[in-house]
């Protein structure tokens, strides 16, 4: 047998970026990354991690700790400070690092605060990064921070810049699996829509439990437009209230998942949720924005929009809900999208 040590050396290094580098998910991050969970066991990869001058020392801190853990894949790790020099020629840009929303608070009250960091990080991804680098930003409002990183890098293809709704997919599936006493792998076609905010559109209708419609194992459809939606949309909120900080461990799982989802063939019979690129979306959801949608992958780090799954009038209405709250999003930082690179 070949060991995964000698089948790797003929793969060419993937170069992973990592924004936020001393933050919290990416503490629940990069020892996954670096252990082959998010490209595989055979692809060797180098870590970049850029954070901020206050947060040097943490950095230097992780670096240590992945050095110490040896793991066989990791061949380079960069930590810094300057977006120019850590974002040069990276495959992957995973956008964590901003500041996460205390209890009280939606996610886009971090738009003021946070919108300067996309176009900061956008913009290095445009002069130096990678011609095909994919994008998937996580900082919150990761709609829209991504929206303002794509318009910073004119260069990318507009469809290599994602926001992450993976974690609401597993919230969803999880909360449904529980309900319909079934197992998580039971569940599938679960897609999110729109914002990754309290306006999402977690869809029980065209989701399957064992194959079987959602309405045939969960009878009780004022639980699924009810508690259901909103325990999907409060999740987040929740875990501040429980943990005091937001989560980690699981969004770092979903960055993973997402990540993943690209390479690897979705199932004939399932998609995954992933906030992309509206432009010519086959919903007629407004083009220019960074909407989440069922998806599905050849497996070669590629994705198409899911077509033709069913709205109900239920759905309809709420996703127009999300599309209106991405637009006023969208509205709020018109100046920064309008800023020539
Ligand atoms: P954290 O505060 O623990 O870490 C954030 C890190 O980003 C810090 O180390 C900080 O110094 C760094 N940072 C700030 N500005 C930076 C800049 N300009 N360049 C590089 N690094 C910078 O926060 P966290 O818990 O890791 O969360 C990070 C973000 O992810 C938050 O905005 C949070 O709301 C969001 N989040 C999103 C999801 C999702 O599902 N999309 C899930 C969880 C958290
Ligand atoms: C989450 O969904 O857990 C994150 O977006 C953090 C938050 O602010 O809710």
């Amino acid at each position: 047998m070949i060991s995964a040590r000698r089948k790797f050396m003929s793969v060419p290094v993937k170069r992973i970026l990592v924004t936020g580098g001393a933050g919290n998910i990416a503490y629940s991050l990069l020892f996954r990354i670096a252990n082959g969970e998010m490209l595989g066991p055979d692809q060797a990869i180098a870590l970049h991690l850029l954070d901020i001058p206050q947060a040097i020392e943490g950095l230097e801190g992780v670096r240590m700790e992945l050095e110490d853990s040896a793991f066989p894949l990791l061949k380079d790790i960069r930590v810094g400070i300057d977006p120019e020099i850590l974002f040069r020629d990276v495959d992957y840009a995973l956008l964590v690092g901003a500041k996460p929303r205390g209890p009280g608070m939606e996610r886009k009250d971090l738009l003021a605060e946070n919108a300067k960091i996309f176009i900061e990080h956008g913009r290095a991804i445009n002069d130096v990064a990678s011609e095909d680098v994919k994008v998937l930003v996580v900082g919150n409002p990761c709609n829209t921070n991504a929206l303002i990183a794509m318009h910073s890098a004119p260069r990318v293809k507009r469809e290599n810049f994602m926001a992450m709704t993976r974690l609401d997919q597993n919230r969803a599936m999880s909360l449904l699996a529980q309900k319909a006493n079934a197992d998580v792998c039971d569940v599938s076609r679960v897609a999110i829509w729109g914002n990754h905010s309290a306006t999402q559109v977690p869809d029980f209708v065209n989701a399957k439990i064992r194959g079987h419609s959602t309405f045939e194992l969960i009878p009780d459809r004022h639980w699924l437009e009810n508690d259901f939606i909103q325990t999907v949309q409060q999740r987040g909120a929740a875990i501040i209230k429980a943990r005091g900080k937001s989560s980690a461990a699981s969004a770092a799982n979903a960055v993973i998942d997402s990540v993943r989802s690209l390479h690897e063939k979705t199932p004939d019979d399932d998609w995954f949720s992933l906030a992309v690129c509206s432009d010519g979306n086959p919903y007629g959801i407004a083009e220019d924005l960074i909407f989440s949608f069922p998806c599905r992958s050849t497996g070669k780090e590629d994705f198409e929009i899911v077509p033709d799954v069913a709205w109900d009038p239920f759905l309809k209405e709420k996703i127009k809900v999300t599309e209106k709250e991405l637009l006023e999003e969208k509205a709020l930082v018109e100046e920064l999208l309008a800023k020539k690179v």
